[in-house]
């Protein structure tokens, strides 16, 4: 099997890419990626010589770049986009070309290339915020950020897709992803590197935002189930089923890392921050699938990973993301 991954370069697509070479030996990985400030030829050093692994750098929103890398592929996964909900609203028009646009000019290139099945990876932030209960994959969609509005129209392309034309498409709607190789703008590697380095943890409004946190093998694992085994034109939510309160979430990471609670420091809410993601994920499960990994082992696992890991995130941080650091978080001065 040919499997074109797209934004293969970044944290979950990265994660993706070695699962599932470690998982089949019969399978040939392109990967498409711009390499963006997220993308990271570094989350692949370990099998960039694999002969069944081929990088191509290049954007999902170039027609001949897409075609080219598309053809022959059995299957495409597209994780290419821009995804930090802060970054679209200080800037919401790269998330517009590359979520929306990106998503179409590879839903172009697949039926005209008649490959037989496209995942797109959409989020849980599509179905918006809710204090109670959990969303299934029948909800509305009411996303709040540019973010979540640019998946979302993504999402809406890519069913269009499927009922105009028979695309073969499926979409899997995720909860928040942790583990390793996430670029430390995300709050659990934020979170950790500033603690390990003794810098303030900014925590949005009052800290009591939920979030349902999945690690990302268990996120590849649901994906690949999707793409072997889900029914064509439809969604599929993967959950971790662990809601916790971001100010737990924080304690949780000081205490890991014996650090103290005055590194916590209560800053200007994000504009329209969703209160609480939830979704039920019976019909994935139905396919075979569950997360496998307890939160508190795979927090405690990825706090260990960053730990052992200074030289992967120091580079990152030494970079653009002094820039961006500096300006989202003024008020820490
Ligand atoms: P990431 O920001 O770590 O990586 C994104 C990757 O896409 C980078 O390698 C980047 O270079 C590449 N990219 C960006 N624009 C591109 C373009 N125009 N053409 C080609 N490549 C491009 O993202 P992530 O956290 O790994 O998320 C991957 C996917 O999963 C995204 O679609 C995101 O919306 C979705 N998702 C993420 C989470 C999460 O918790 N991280 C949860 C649910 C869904
Ligand atoms: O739910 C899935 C989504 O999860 C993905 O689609 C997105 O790509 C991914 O970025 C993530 O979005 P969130 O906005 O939930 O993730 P983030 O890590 O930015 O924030 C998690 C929570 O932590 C949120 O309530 C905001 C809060 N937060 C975040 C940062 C960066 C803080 O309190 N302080 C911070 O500095």
């Amino acid at each position: 099997m040919r499997l074109v991954v797209t934004g293969g370069a970044g944290f979950i697509g990265a994660n993706f890419v070695r699962f599932m070479l470690r998982r089949y030996d019969d399978l040939e990985v392109v990967n498409l990626d711009k390499l963006t400030y997220a993308g990271n030829l570094e989350n692949l050093r370990d099998i960039e010589d694999d002969p069944r692994y081929t990088f191509v750098k290049g954007d999902i929103c170039d027609t001949v770049v897409v075609r080219a890398a598309l053809e022959g592929a059995d299957a495409v996964v597209n994780f290419a986009a821009e995804t930090h909900v802060d970054r679209s609203i200080s800037g919401p028009q790269d998330f517009i070309s590359t979520d929306v646009l990106g998503t179409h000019t590879l839903l172009e290139a697949v039926r005209e290339l008649g490959i037989a099945r496209y995942v797109q990876i959409s989020t849980d932030e599509v179905y918006g915020s809710t204090e109670t209960g959990a969303f299934t994959e029948e909800s509305d969609l009411a996303p709040s950020s540019p973010y979540s509005a640019s998946k979302a129209g993504a999402d809406l392309l890519v069913l269009a897709y499927h009922r105009t034309f028979g695309t073969p498409v499926l979409i899997t709607r995720s909860s928040n992803n942790y583990g390793p190789y996430q670029y430390p703008e995300k709050i659990i590697p934020l979170f950790i590197t500033n603690a390990i380095d003794e810098q303030a943890l900014p925590v949005y409004g009052d800290g009591l935002n939920v979030r349902d946190w999945l690690h990302v093998d268990d996120n590849c694992a649901g994906i690949d189930a999707v793409l072997r085994e889900g029914a064509l034109g439809e969604v599929y939510n993967i959950g971790g089923g662990n809601e916790v309160e971001n100010l737990s979430l924080t304690r949780q990471i000081l205490e890991l890392l014996g650090k103290s609670p005055e590194l916590i420091r209560f800053v200007t809410d994000r504009p329209g921050h969703d209160r609480r993601y939830a979704i039920d994920c019976g019909k994935l499960r139905e396919l075979g699938w569950s997360p496998e990994t307890p939160f508190e082992t795979g927090l405690a696992r990825t706090v260990s990973w960053y730990r052992d890991n200074p030289d992967w995130w120091r580079k990152i941080k030494s970079g653009e993301w002094r820039e961006y650091y500096a300006q989202q978080y003024a008020e820490l001065g």
